[in-house]
């Protein structure tokens, strides 16, 4: 199979993004322009905002992916964007520019799942290093702003299947993230600042309650863990709108809003704020709520996803979406896999958060199935993973 060159288009949330990736294997180019900026003053992503800035930036973003991969347009083998899930002004944005790129080019297009290209993250850069050799069964734990999903992922061939064995019943961990940052003053997004705040506080100091998840049916148990009445098949789901009403309530006994208040104000002020200006606008005890936050969403998703790992019998674990990124959470996951004898992969941190790079990649195995989208699909902001 000669080699293929496939130009990537992402732009389901606030990263406009456009790489070329050489048959699912080898980053060529990976270019991600971020909307922080634009959503920062309002302490989380504006749709019609995203939508725009994304309009804004796909050609430029495009032509420096193509710049940066030495490429001209018709030097592409196919175009490959992402369908969903996300946000459906933003998805429409690189789909129409994915669409008007292959008409004009007659090139084949690829529609790629979102969280599929989350995984393909994982595998692109494994091949990358050499490592051709995955072993099955593989747990994969996406795990990002919208997200919380473990699958458990099968080759056949050169296609992918996913089975979805759980997933988050309110909150994704990485919105919990960045609702806390903003309830803490803390700006958006909140992942990357707890993540380096949390090495200043004591992780241990304040005690949350585990997520209380109530099971569909009567054999569920209570440690997160169900039975799916329709497959028989155990759940692992998770939960975290309680730890958030849990800081809030904190906050109140602690009469906390005044310094939050004055801290956001100030935070507002300087426009890339560094961690020393984030310390010097927080006290111990915030310091110390907001370690122990980020140890609390940690344990939990390590423990749920490694007994997963363990009842579901897999060889590999793979964990993806923005908040792999986090330092504690790679380093736990780590630590807790050699104890278990579980190999734990992650992306590059670059490559955890989104990127079209994964888009590229996970379109590879459809284009060798000529698995092509035709010009008339549209973005699905609801599009589950299968
Ligand atoms: O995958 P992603 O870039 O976009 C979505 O598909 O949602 O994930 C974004 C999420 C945000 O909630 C952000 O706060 C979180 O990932 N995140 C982090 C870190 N970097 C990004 N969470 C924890 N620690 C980080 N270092
Ligand atoms: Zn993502």
């Amino acid at each position: 199979m000669p080699d293929a060159y496939i130009l990537g288009i992402e732009s389901s949330c606030d990263e406009t993004a456009a790489a070329v990736v050489r048959s699912g294997e080898q980053l060529i180019s990976n270019v991600v322009a971020s909307q922080i900026a634009t959503h920062q003053p309002y302490g989380g992503v504006v749709p019609e905002l995203a939508s725009r800035e994304h309009l804004r930036a796909i050609v430029p973003v495009v032509r420096q992916a193509l710049a940066e991969a030495k490429r001209i347009y018709d030097s592409v083998d196919a175009i490959a964007v992402t369908r969903g899930p996300g946000l459906a002004g933003s998805l429409l944005v690189g789909i129409s520019y994915a669409k008007a790129l292959a008409f004009a080019l007659d090139k084949p297009l690829i529609a790629v799942n979102h969280l599929e290209g989350h995984i393909h993250a994982v595998l692109l850069e494994e091949r990358q290093k050499g490592n051709h050799e995955v072993s099955f069964p593989v747990l994969a734990l996406v795990v990002s702003g919208g997200h919380t999903h473990l699958y458990l992922a099968a080759q056949q061939g050169d296609s992918w299947t996913y089975e979805n064995i759980g997933h988050t019943r309110d909150d994704a961990a990485g919105e919990a993230f960045d609702k806390v940052a903003k309830l803490l003053g803390l700006g958006y997004p909140g992942g990357p600042v707890i993540d380096r705040l949390s090495l200043h506080g004591d992780a241990h100091s304040v005690k949350f309650p585990p997520a209380q998840i109530k099971n569909r049916d009567r054999r569920g148990r209570n440690d997160g863990r169900s039975v799916d009445p329709e497959d028989d098949h155990p759940r692992f789901d998770f939960s975290y709108s309680g730890i958030k009403t849990a800081i809030l309530r904190y906050v109140e006994a602690h009469d906390m809003q005044a310094a939050i208040e004055s801290r956001r104000q100030a935070l507002a002020k300087i426009s890339k704020p560094k961690v020393e200006d984030y310390l010097a606008h927080c006290d111990e005890l915030t310091l110390d709520l907001v370690a122990s936050f980020q140890r609390a969403i940690i344990e939990d998703l390590v423990g749920k996803t490694l007994a997963a790992a363990r009842i579901c019998d897999v060889a590999t674990l793979f964990v993806t979406g923005g908040v792999a990124a986090n330092q504690e959470l790679r380093q736990t996951f780590e630590r807790e896999g050699a104890h278990e004898g579980l190999p734990v992969f992650f992306p590059s941190r670059p490559l955890s958060t989104d990127n079209a790079a994964m888009i590229a990649a996970a379109a590879y195995p459809k284009f060798l199935a000529r698995d092509f989208a035709p010009m008339d699909f549209s973005a699905e902001a609801g599009l589950a993973l299968r």
